[in-house]
């Protein structure tokens, strides 16, 4: 099938979720909208560098142009105060953007431009109002702390809130942030508008611009509540513990603790958010039936603007035995843009299941909706719900018996709710421990082994048609082929498209004689990472797609993202990101959609919805508990199975039962002591027994595993494939023997049949994707309209050197620099098949993920990847074909951090004729 992707429309629907995701804190004194006819003063030198998103693997999206807010307002017409705009590009050239030290070390924000009083003065009587944008980045491998540029504001930036208030009459506030900042300062300046405006991706100022100049009214409202200190927050005692974190807050995390017991710790309530106009929502209609209520609302717009609105439903159970938050999400509705006057009806139905919560005291282990009265609170913020609807539950219902599974295996003392005649009260209790003999439960799921039959014809399409089975499939395959299979290969592996993350299915020549295609996955969350420098989409980031509730949207938004990947030979985009934002600083709250689950689970939903309506997939990921990346790759995350299930898993859980999500990625962590990626209740139990998950799993990247009680190991492959984690991510070559394996086989520590199990779960996802029909002659193919190629690097004159069978070049002196390329020609004498081999060092983190691509003639033809290295040189080499007689490379650096020794060419494979050296190619 043919698909067309129009750049245009894609643009359009990515600055449309922009502006249904910019959250309204404030607005007085009319200071919004802006008027066309007035002048603004924009303060701030983020107006000259847009934050696109938060750093690391989710940020590392290649663009040609990013709209940034002032870009956004010149382009909608407003009149900026050029003086002002002039001091700051001059500023700027002589202070540029420090784009830090390599991975996980971009600063959390940038020096601010000093601002003399005078100058402040002048703008104010040349424009009527000023805009100050406040930026913050954070991300992989970087946390945000408590510090002045990061959490907090410098003195610069305080100094520049206070000098515009002291001048200008009306003050608005931008926060181009991924995640919460502190707004103790802000509010004490008191500006006249305040906007979480997030980081909106390569559109985000055109989105933004919308909203400020009223084309489209502010509907974004809060996935987490906003507290006034960092400490309100019930997980801040643990956070950032380098290898246990306790989460004695058990189910109370964000608005579940605020509304529960520190209403008065909070500055903006969860689901909060202003509009230009006012809306009244009326409930028209409210049943229980069993397995689920039918909540019917009116909303009309009541004001003067136009605008869409977000009708919100929150469950207050009786506190019963357990003990219960005082609100839950349990369901939300938007509107369509309303005119005023206009009226719209919304139906919204709520799963008896999200009514319920999930006892784990020994012996129970289920869902239970306990008996007492329920009440549905309908509103638009957890706080503001004029309407509700109740009912009694007689007898305690248990809607789903589940197994023990994942249990903590250590003593430690949990929140509790009980109630008392004085009110609802804090208590604490303990956690109930696990009684789980997991090598049994191990032994007992053991699937059996299928006989080996050799080769015997079959290949995985006659399976896809139907002509066999994949049992008589998979006996095919030998040890060895199956040891293959459950690795990945990557990074930048040849075998996929250029530098993207992994290629996993057909990972050796052998696999892929069985007719196995060698399938891609890509960053993710928010656009695709293609560390070759192709360039991509850039999209909203996932907390800005959280705070438009508005499902239909960012469905139709990832139909785009998928129509790009399938352009781009990708099957499986590394995202939704879908850990709960449990505390504010966490680097990742950018990839991350909320504090809470079920918006979570909804938002992952419609994420994936997009990606399927056209054939392709994302990887919900970090499963689960992955809530900080302080020492991500040890920490031990100690936690209820109540907390677990109703917080940490059940934003998956949605996603697996609504979203049909088909790839789970594991987390680096450890729960409960056993690290997730070898995690068997995590993997089996929950996944896979109770959820009913067919597809595949793999690991993070490089991550650790263990058995309980023993040291982590990194690519420690057995006790993944025993807890069926299906695809360990990454190794650099699949097809090598792995003699861990192999003695594992010999042993009977691993069994043949669990790599079987593993492998029908791979090959079942490989059979349905795009790489698979392609490899059939029926792939879809994908033109892309109304884009402009505007991917062009800086030029310096192109250095020949003559490859002869042998060259070595020096680099020393050569640092890699994020998003520049290093070019030279070459004259080559015999055409064929090279091995280049990179010589670099970097004293990057040995996680560091450092990626340079090989260009030959504008092709990108490897990607390596180095971690860091200590500072010692390391050689990674790839095989490219050099045909032409004057071949240009390219080496292209995705990070910072990397010093290159040297490159060194090697002929290994003469090629005298092209036509079969092109075939080969292919
Ligand atoms: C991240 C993942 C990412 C992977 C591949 C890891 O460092 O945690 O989220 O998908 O790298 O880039």
């Amino acid at each position: 099938m043919k698909r067309i992707l129009d750049w245009n429309k894609y643009i359009e629907k990515a600055a449309e979720t922009v502006s249904e995701g910019i959250v309204m804190l404030k607005n007085n004194n009319n200071a919004l909208p802006i008027d066309l006819n007035e002048t603004i003063s924009v303060f701030g030198r983020i107006q000259l560098h847009y934050y696109k998103s938060g750093t690391g693997s989710g940020g590392m999206v290649n663009v040609s142009k990013v709209t940034g807010i002032l870009d956004g307002l010149l382009e909608s017409g407003v009149k900026i105060n050029n003086d002002l705009l002039d001091i700051y590009k001059k500023w700027d050239e002589e202070n540029p953007f420090d784009l830090g030290d390599g991975w996980g070390g971009e600063p959390w924000s940038q020096k601010e431009m000093p601002l003399d009083e005078k100058k402040v003065e002048q703008a104010a009587s040349a424009s009527s109002k000023a805009i100050v944008i406040i930026g913050r980045t954070a991300g992989e491998e970087q946390d945000a702390r408590i510090e002045k540029g990061s959490y907090l504001l410098t003195d610069e930036e305080l100094d520049m809130l206070q000098k515009v208030r002291r001048h200008f009459e009306k003050v608005i506030v931008l926060l181009n942030v991924g995640g919460l900042i502190d707004l103790e300062k802000i509010e004490e300046v008191a500006p006249d508008a305040l906007l979480y405006v997030w980081q909106g991706g390569m559109t985000g100022g055109k989105g933004t611009a919308d909203v400020l100049t009223g084309k489209v009214s502010p509907s974004g409202k809060l996935p987490d509540t906003i507290a006034l200190k960092v400490a309100d927050y019930p997980s801040d005692p643990y956070f950032g513990n380098k290898n246990k974190d306790f989460y004695t807050e058990d189910i109370f995390v964000g608005y579940r603790w605020f509304e529960t017991f520190a209403k008065e710790a909070v500055l903006y309530p969860f689901g909060f958010g202003l509009s230009y106009t006012t809306f009244e929502i009326e409930l028209t209609y409210a049943k229980k039936y069993d397995d689920e209520s039918i909540i019917s609302v009116r909303v009309t717009n009541t004001g003067r603007f136009k605008g869409k609105e977000v009708v919100q439903v929150y469950c207050e159970a009786p506190h019963g035995r357990l003990g219960k938050a005082k609100r839950v999400l349990c369901g939300f509705a938007k509107t369509k843009e309303l005119v005023p006057n206009e009226s719209q009806s919304l139906k919204i139905k709520i799963n008896s299941k999200d009514l319920a919560s999930y006892d784990d005291s020994e012996g129970k282990h289920c869902w239970i909706i306990e008996k007492g009265k329920y009440i549905l609170h309908i509103g638009n913020n957890v706080r503001n719900c004029p309407n509700t609807f109740s009912f009694t539950i007689d007898d305690d219902i248990i809607i789903e018996q589940c197994a023990q599974a994942l249990a903590p295996v250590e003593a430690f003392e949990r929140i509790k709710a009980v109630e008392t005649a004085a009110g609802v009260s804090k208590i604490m209790e303990s956690v109930p421990l696990s009684n789980v003999d997991e090598k049994k439960r191990m032994i007992d799921k053991l699937p059996g082994d299928i006989a080996y039959t050799g080769d015997r014809g079959i290949k995985l399409c006659d399976v896809r048609d139907g002509r066999n089975t994949m049992e008589e499939f998979i006996a095919q395959l030998s040890d060895h082929d199956l040891s293959c299979i459950i690795r990945g290969e990557g990074m930048g592996s040849p075998r996929v498209t250029p530098g993207t993350a992994s290629a996993f299915g057909g990972v050796s020549d052998e696999l892929e004689k069985f007719g196995i295609p060698a399938c891609c996955c890509s960053d993710g969350p928010s656009g695709l990472r293609l560390d070759c420098g192709t360039k991509a989409f850039s999209l909203p980031n996932g907390t800005l797609i959280a705070s438009t509730f508005n499902r239909e949207l960012v469905e139709e938004l990832f139909s785009f993202m998928g129509t790009e990947m399938i352009a781009n030979k990708v099957e499986c985009l590394l995202g939704p990101g879908m850990n709960i934002h449990r505390h504010p600083l966490n680097g990742r709250n950018f990839e991350y959609f909320s504090e809470d689950p079920f918006l979570t689970g909804q938002m992952a939903s419609a994420e994936l919805s997009g990606l399927h309506n056209v054939g392709v997939t994302g990887t919900i990921k970090h499963f689960c508990a992955n809530n900080q990346e302080t020492n991500r790759h040890f920490l031990d995350s100690v936690v209820s199975e109540r907390a677990l299930r109703e917080i940490y898993l059940k934003g998956f859980e949605i996603a697996v039962k609504n979203g049909k999500a088909s790839t789970i990625m594991t987390t680096y962590g450890a729960i409960n002591g056993l690290w997730t990626a070898g995690n068997f209740d995590l993997n089996t139990v929950i996944l896979r027994n109770e959820w009913k998950f067919s597809g595949l799993t793999m690991t993070d990247w490089w991550a650790n595993v263990n058995y309980r009680g023993l040291e982590p190991k990194r690519s420690y492959y057995v006790p993944m494939a025993k807890a069926q984690n299906d695809v360990y991510m990454v190794c650099p070559d699949s097809s090598e023997v792995d003699n861990d394996i192999m003695s594992a086989l010999e042993s009977g520590e691993l069994t043949r049949g669990e790599l079987q199990r593993n492998a029908a779960n791979i090959l079942g996802f490989v059979m349905g994707t795009q790489a698979m029909k392609r490899l059939t002659g029926d792939g879809d193919t994908v033109e892309i309209i109304n884009r402009s190629e505007s991917e062009c690097d800086a030029d310096e004159p192109v250095v020949f050197y003559e490859l002869g069978n042998k060259l070595a070049i020096d680099l020393n002196g050569v640092t890699s620099v994020k998003g520049r390329n290093y070019s030279f020609a070459l004259t080559v004498n015999t055409p064929g098949w090279y091995k280049v081999t990179v010589t670099a060092s970097s004293t990057q983190s040995s996680l560091a993920q450092i990626p340079v691509t090989l260009f030959a003639m504008g092709t990108p033809c490897g990607t390596l990847t180095w971690n860091g290295t200590n500072g010692e040189p390391v050689s990674l080499s790839c095989e490219i074909p050099m045909f032409s007689k004057y071949t240009a490379i390219r080496i292209y650096f995705a990070q910072n951090g990397l010093d290159m020794s040297s490159i060194d060419f090697e002929l290994v494979k003469k090629v005298e004729n092209m036509d079969i050296a092109f075939a080969a190619e292919e």
